[in-house]
């Protein structure tokens, strides 16, 4: 029979035996998962503990991705850190309520100005607001008119994204009304029990209530955005592989994924010992990064300044894995030091037009560009919009 004779031709001439001398099932296996973009729970997690070259070959797959849905353009967000009091006692975060030894400010609306004013002179496109979590109507009527102020600059070219924490939906509709467009609001941890061991369990730090806010933003036409930390203690892969399926279920915009950094004026210092050390930290977030963009492929994803504390290049390993998203920080220098969320952050000492250039040349070496003067929304968000 010809089939047969097509293999005894191919036994002797010994060549059959050379792909199978190759097969490696695990190998096999990993390379058809990363082909996938529907990925379950166990291919997740087959993804997340690749290390080594196979590790290399997930991240060029993000940025593959990355590159086939959208292009080489980061897309700026000029961070103002306009207020360092808050509400809350998250126990990993150095500005939480019982910690004694923040220095609290708040910026005056002139001082809030003059920052968005810097980011629209410097052609970043878009700017962030991000504080302590306070709901006093005093400061929800002060957001809601620096909004309408800072869209009066140059007649609205400036995207806003507020990053202000738990608040009613009335609030989050005032806000909106008055003209931001993006809302950040990290879940920290899908996992309701993880949660709860980087909270206080109380009314103030609800679980259920914080996804409720996200589904408000949502319901109100936000582009909403969420993330998690890498590197808790107690934190497993299938916590973090629950936290992608999450954002892929929440159909969110955006995520800002980043290390946890210990901070030793909080209670979760305690628990030092359980954080992986900072190489494995950073490659954990890496991997997270990869991973969602192949399942996310047109969402926003920020390169958070955390990634530069544990890794001097942090957060263009991120921009190269598949984030396309750097807040660039426009605080005034004199409060920079006393927005002192984890130790040792990025860029605490440089000035916006410092940033600004060295954003510049460190994107290029990688083969990307900054994208000036647009707001960069979310495909994911836009291409629904449209609909
Ligand atoms: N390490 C890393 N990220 C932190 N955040 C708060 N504390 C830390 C920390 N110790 C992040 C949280 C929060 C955002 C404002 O900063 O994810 O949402
Ligand atoms: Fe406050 Fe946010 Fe820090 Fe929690 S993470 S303590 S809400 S600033
Ligand atoms: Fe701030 Fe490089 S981005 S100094």
């Amino acid at each position: 029979m010809q089939v047969s004779k097509y293999f005894h031709d191919l036994f002797l001439s010994g060549r059959l035996f050379l792909p199978l001398q190759n097969y490696d099932p695990m190998t096999h296996a990993f390379k058809d998962i990363l082909r996938k973009q529907d990925l379950d729970r166990e291919e997740i997690k087959v993804l997340l503990s690749a290390e080594g070259e196979r590790m290399q070959e997930l991240l060029r797959r993000g940025r593959e991705v990355k590159f086939s849905h959208l292009d080489n353009y980061v897309h700026l967000r000029g961070l103002i850190e306009f207020g360092n009091v808050c509400e809350k006692n998250c126990l990993y975060c150095g500005l939480r309520r019982d910690n004694a030894r923040v220095d609290r400010y708040c910026l005056s609306d002139e001082e809030v100005l003059s920052c968005a004013r810097l980011a629209h002179e410097l052609g970043y496109g878009s700017v962030a607001l991000q504080s302590g979590e306070r709901s006093d109507p005093a400061f929800i009527a002060r957001i809601e008119q620096l909004v309408r102020e800072i869209k009066k600059i140059d007649n609205g070219s400036l995207g806003i994204t507020l990053s202000l924490g738990e608040q009613s939906e009335d609030t989050y509709r005032r806000w909106f009304e008055a003209g931001a467009h993006r809302y950040l609001l990290r879940i920290e941890s899908s996992t309701e029990e993880l949660y709860y061991r980087i909270h206080p369990r109380n009314e103030k730090h609800s679980f259920r209530k914080r996804l409720d806010c996200l589904e408000s933003l949502k319901r109100l036409g936000w582009q909403t955005g969420t993330g998690v930390m890498v590197g808790l203690p107690g934190q497993t892969l299938d916590h973090l592989a629950d936290d992608l399926l999450f954002f892929k279920r929440m159909d969110v915009a955006m995520v800002g994924l980043g290390p946890y950094i210990p901070h030793p004026d909080t209670p979760l210092y305690r628990l030092r010992d359980l954080v992986p050390p900072a190489a494995e930290r950073m490659d954990l977030t890496l991997k997270m990064i990869a991973v969602l963009r192949i399942m996310m492929p047109e969402i926003n994803m920020v390169a958070a300044t955390a990634n530069q504390t544990v890794d001097p290049q942090g957060r263009e390993k991120a921009i190269a894995a598949g984030a396309n998203v750097i807040m660039p920080n426009l605080t005034p220098g004199e409060y920079r030091e006393s927005y002192f969320i984890y130790p040792d952050k990025a860029c605490v000492k440089d000035r916006p037009d410092q940033c600004k250039s060295c954003l510049d040349i460190r994107l290029a070496a990688i083969g990307h560009q900054i994208l000036y003067n647009a707001w960069g929304d979310s495909l994911a968000f836009t291409k629904k919009d449209r609909k």
